[in-house]
């Protein structure tokens, strides 16, 4: 393990005891297709982590070999210390999955999948308890197969906390539902995490990682293009300032970033968001320009993710220590 020596500024070397989960050098191949193309990630204990990315980038084939359901073709994965690769059984105790696609018999009704449930998993759990939690209690007669596609994937997540499992891995657990029921999963995740779980996700909403997880990473193409806290993330990207000035357009003084003209409306792309806004600020006020609408932000998430998805962010020999993120 090599990750203990190139933290960024502010983070603390974290022990291989901190570590719930270690991939280096990960690749995948579906035959000729390499679907994951040399990943790093660690997921420290207690955290919820977010894996973002474009459709396709290989972040189900991720979690599948985390899972021990995926045949990785290079690579080391450790999980709870484990090899998933030859230590699934042991690891299936420990660790709670839902997939993308849920995986149950489709005859069975929801009460016959609960008592299944039962006898596989050893830690103890109160059906009772998920099925109100999670709003299934009126259907347990139902055969799984007819529920609806928000009630699958409500069942999908209370098999897989089910006995608060050390390790949660959820590949997209609220797409498809109605807000109050992602509310409701959200409320799940941070409960899970409040009892000290680790959790690992995939998610397409970008406000679903920003209100759940400490860290993300975001990957595109087989690779990770970034990852790090959400501050981390969004420092790799240029903040922004607007302003509204007087009809008459007078010239403005030299700033660091690049400027943009809509209308009267001036609009700053800079990487350094306090000097250009105090030289830009500085301007107005010693020649008495009147400004208005003024705006200032660091870039978002959503910001990072475009900037992923167009190529910006040069993914080869990226390593998950976040100490190659510079900005194009
Ligand atoms: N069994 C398979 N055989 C061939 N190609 C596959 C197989 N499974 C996945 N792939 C391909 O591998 C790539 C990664 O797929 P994966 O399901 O991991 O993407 P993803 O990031 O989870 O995407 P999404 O956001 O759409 O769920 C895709 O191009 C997919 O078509
Ligand atoms: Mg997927």
């Amino acid at each position: 393990m090599t990750e203990t020596t190139q933290r960024p500024a502010g983070t603390t070397a974290t022990s291989s005891a901190g570590i719930a989960v270690a991939v280096r050098d990960l690749h995948v191949h579906y035959g000729e297709f390499e679907a994951v193309r040399g990943i790093d990630l660690d997921v420290r204990r207690g955290e919820v982590f977010a894996l973002l990315g474009t459709n396709g980038a290989g972040k189900t084939t991720t979690l599948e070999v985390l899972e021990g359901f995926g045949r990785r073709s290079g690579g080391t994965v450790s999980v709870l210390g484990l090899d998933p690769a030859t230590d699934r059984a042991a690891l299936r105790q420990r660790m709670g999955v839902q997939l993308q696609e849920g995986g149950f018999v489709e005859e069975l009704t929801v009460q016959e999948t609960l008592e299944l449930w039962q006898r596989l998993v050893d830690r103890p759990d109160r059906p009772q308890r998920l099925m109100e939690r999670f709003e299934l209690d009126g259907r347990r007669g139902v055969p799984v197969g007819k529920l609806s596609g928000g009630e699958k994937r409500r069942l999908d997540l209370a098999l897989a906390v089910w006995g608060s499992p050390e390790l949660v891995v959820l590949d997209e657990p609220t797409t498809g539902l109605d807000p109050g029921s992602r509310r409701r999963t959200w409320d799940a995740i941070q409960e899970l995490q409040e009892a000290g779980r680790t959790v690992v996700l995939t998610t397409h909403y970008l406000e679903e990682a920003e209100a759940l997880a400490d860290r993300v990473a975001i990957m595109h193409a087989g690779r990770v293009a970034v990852a790090g806290t959400l501050a981390e993330i969004v420092a790799t990207q240029p903040a922004r300032f607007s302003a509204t000035l007087p009809p008459g357009r007078e010239q403005l003084p030299t700033l660091t970033g690049t400027v943009e003209y809509d209308d009267d409306q001036v609009r700053v792309r800079t990487e350094d968001l306090q000097g250009d806004l105090t030289t830009f600020l500085g301007w107005a006020a010693a020649r008495g320009v009147r400004l208005s609408g003024l705006r200032a932000a660091p870039a978002s998430l959503t910001d990072v993710y475009h900037s992923v998805r167009d190529g910006d962010h040069a993914s080869d020999d990226h390593r998950d220590d976040h100490r190659d993120l510079e900005v194009p």
